[in-house]
């Protein structure tokens, strides 16, 4: 699943960077720019970590 349209940021891709040791909202931006330009995605992208954190 996309979670960040305007980036091309799946699900997936973010549960990796947290998989690598990202555990912020500003990491996953610096890293994959989830939320840069329009910002819809912010509340999807933020349970998509708070789950892949609860996950490990
Ligand atoms: Fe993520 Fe627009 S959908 S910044």
């Amino acid at each position: 699943m996309i979670v960040c349209v305007c980036n091309n940021v799946s699900e997936r891709k973010i549960r990796l960077a947290v998989d690598s040791g990202l555990t912020s909202m500003v990491e996953l931006r610096d890293e994959l720019e989830v939320g840069t330009c329009c910002g819809k995605c912010h509340a999807c992208a933020k349970r998509v970590l708070r789950e892949s954190l609860a996950d490990m």
